[in-house]
């Protein structure tokens, strides 16, 4: 009886969460599914190996004993962490082992020579993520053991809170494993395409108006990302020097590379504070946990 009390419980919650997504995909046409992989860059090309030793790989179902599914990308902040789209690490919180990070990745479908895969140990969601309208799309995935930095797994550096707007028709660099075209399939090296940052009025007019403050549209006809490259990164030159920095992570869009339809992206810059707030209580956390008696924690 109790076991099928909880059959019951599970598949409605199972349901409720069908439910969800259904309305989600609705809402925002061609989200990509993590079990369908979704989309890759479209009209980009193919990066070469190390260009880009900021792109992670995210691989779902680490924990059953086999490869698991790439299901997102992400972007590794510092040795410890990487930044994704919430809505790419939904159900994640309660089981980080079974996400796992694959980093100095390059052929997505092969082994490549300075490859680091890491499960996560924390994976933590914007507490104001809303899962419809998709604002405050961002999620921080910390790695169970750090990184090796070098030559093909580096860091990027994240935009200042107070870093002005980037201006539209500045090009930025979005780079992923998601489909080549919309309803396409993955890419197995990883690609790049340099993409226009779309002004406020066009983008709001082509979404009506469903872009808010935090978030950022880029794209032109037949450039875009598109399904699976989500979480990803979206690198724009900053400041005198002209180092990219991390300014988007790659959140939705109406199908991939239509005209009129950019990309959104979660812009970085908004989020900087909660990043390092919350990479900072999570080594507070650690160490409550090692010391419990340490007063000032309770
Ligand atoms: N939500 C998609 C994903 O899960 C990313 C879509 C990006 N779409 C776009 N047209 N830029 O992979």
């Amino acid at each position: 009886m109790k076991n099928f009390v909880f059959v019951i419980l599970l598949l409605f919650l199972y349901s409720t969460d069908c439910r969800k997504i259904t309305r989600k995909v609705r809402n925002k046409s061609q989200l990509t599914s993590r079990y369908h992989g979704g989309g890759k860059i479209v009209g980009g090309q193919d990066a070469s190996y190390g260009q880009f030793p900021y792109q992670a790989a995210l691989i779902w179902g680490m924990g059953d004993g086999w490869t698991g599914i790439f299901y997102c990308g992400g972007s590794l902040i510092n040795k410890d962490w990487v930044v994704t789209a919430a809505h790419c690490c939904s159900g994640d919180e309660e089981s980080p082992e079974n996400v796992g990070v694959v980093l100095g990745n390059h052929q997505l479908f092969q082994n490549d020579a300075e490859q680091q895969t890491i499960v996560a140990s924390r994976v933590i969601i914007h507490e104001d993520f809303d899962y419809y309208t998709l604002e405050n799309d961002i999620c921080l995935i910390k790695l169970s053991q750090p990184a090796q930095l070098g030559p093909k797994v580096d860091k990027i550096d994240l935009p200042e809170t107070n870093d002005p707007e980037i201006e539209a028709g500045v090009l930025c660099t979005v780079s992923g494993w998601g489909n080549t075209e919309e309803n396409g399939s993955l890419s197995d090296i990883l690609q790049y395409v340099d993409v226009p940052v779309v002004g406020d009025l066009e983008y709001n007019v082509a979404y009506s108006g469903e872009i808010v403050e935090t978030m950022l549209c880029a794209g032109e006809t037949g450039k875009d990302s598109c399904q699976g490259d989500s979480g990803g990164p979206l690198a724009c030159a900053s400041g005198a020097g002209g180092k990219k920095v991390l300014t988007g992570i790659v959140s939705w869009g109406e199908g991939c590379a239509r005209p009129d339809r950019p990309g959104v992206y979660t812009q970085t810059r908004y989020f900087r504070d909660w990043i390092d707030q919350t990479i900072e209580d999570n080594e507070m956390f650690l160490m409550c946990q090692n010391l419990s008696a340490f007063h000032f924690c309770f």
